[in-house]
């Protein structure tokens, strides 16, 4: 694997393997790598010759009082797993190369609607940082394809839409998320998490599927999210937000929309975790 830090030396090792023909797949991260990262690495051979990874902590995406300082970094670690891998080209910016003049002054991509909700109203500018940073990652190594995981179910259509709307000729692709045998979504934060916190926070994927089920069975929307909540009040999460969603839009439900997606976030203690559900009905 070769690690790439500089934007030129990205550009110039990545024109050869465009020259050979190849094709670029790119997994964007933010580090802290675990098999739910590997995961999409792997897939991303079966779209690519050349499979690009990148890890950069966006400050961008970090409101002034989340964990940007205390964010996981581990970097030895991280190339050991990409080599284990058979990543190709990790590139490895330094917030300096990424944001020359500052945060202030860098343009902002930003996808309405979609960014709003959700994750977008407990996290202010959380998904302006998100696009604005992919948008430039995009840029840089002009793949063909890009690899993001589902659990950030919202990030994904956020993304989506931003390459739609903006004409980059790149297949975004979602990967199903990994998780844990007990079922707990894979995610950095989890490192957060206690040994006890982590055997409580299942209760989040298990509302979820108790909270699908229900609506198959034919419960209301409000009814299902609001006892969604309480369950994971009484499994010791303080729930942020539990909606049930139509899978596009991500907006309310209309009573005909079949494809629905749950989504929840909530803290365990300091940990906020997401997680989602998406199903037919
Ligand atoms: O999902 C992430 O790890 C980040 O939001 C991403 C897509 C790498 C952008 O910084």
């Amino acid at each position: 694997m070769q690690t790439l830090t500089t934007i030129q030396a990205l550009r110039e090792t990545l024109a050869q393997q465009r020259t050979a023909g190849q094709r670029i797949a790119l997994v964007p991260t933010m580090g802290n790598l675990h098999a739910g990262h590997i995961h999409l690495v792997e897939q991303a051979r079966h779209y690519a010759d050349a499979v690009v990874c990148t890890i950069f902590v966006n400050p961008m995406q970090f409101g002034p009082n989340e964990d940007l300082d205390a964010y996981p970094r581990t970097l030895e670690l991280d190339q050991e797993k990409l080599r284990a891998a058979q990543c190709d080209f990790l590139f490895l910016p330094s917030v300096a190369q990424m944001y020359p003049l500052g945060l202030a002054q860098h343009t902002v991509v930003s996808v309405p609607g979609l960014s709003s909700g959700y994750c977008g109203a407990s996290r202010p500018g959380h998904f302006e940082g998100v696009a604005t940073v992919v948008s430039k990652l995009f840029n840089m190594v002009q793949p063909h394809s890009a690899l993001f995981g589902l659990k950030d179910y919202q990030q994904f259509k956020v993304i989506q839409k931003m390459v739609a709307d903006l004409c980059q000729p790149i297949d975004v692709i979602g990967v199903p998320t990994q998780r844990e045998p007990s079922g707990l979504a894979l995610s950095s934060r989890n490192g957060y998490l206690s040994t006890e916190q982590k055997a409580k926070a299942v209760a989040l994927i298990q509302t979820l599927q108790w909270a699908s089920e229900a609506l198959l069975q034919g419960a209301s929307i409000d009814e299902v999210e609001a006892q969604a909540k309480q369950r994971l009040v009484v499994a010791e999460f303080k729930p942020d937000y539990f909606s049930v969603c139509d899978a596009d839009s991500l907006e309310a439900p209309s009573p005909q929309t079949k494809a629905l997606v749950i989504l929840a976030a909530a803290w365990m203690g300091k940990t906020r975790l997401i997680d989602n559900l998406r199903f037919d009905r």
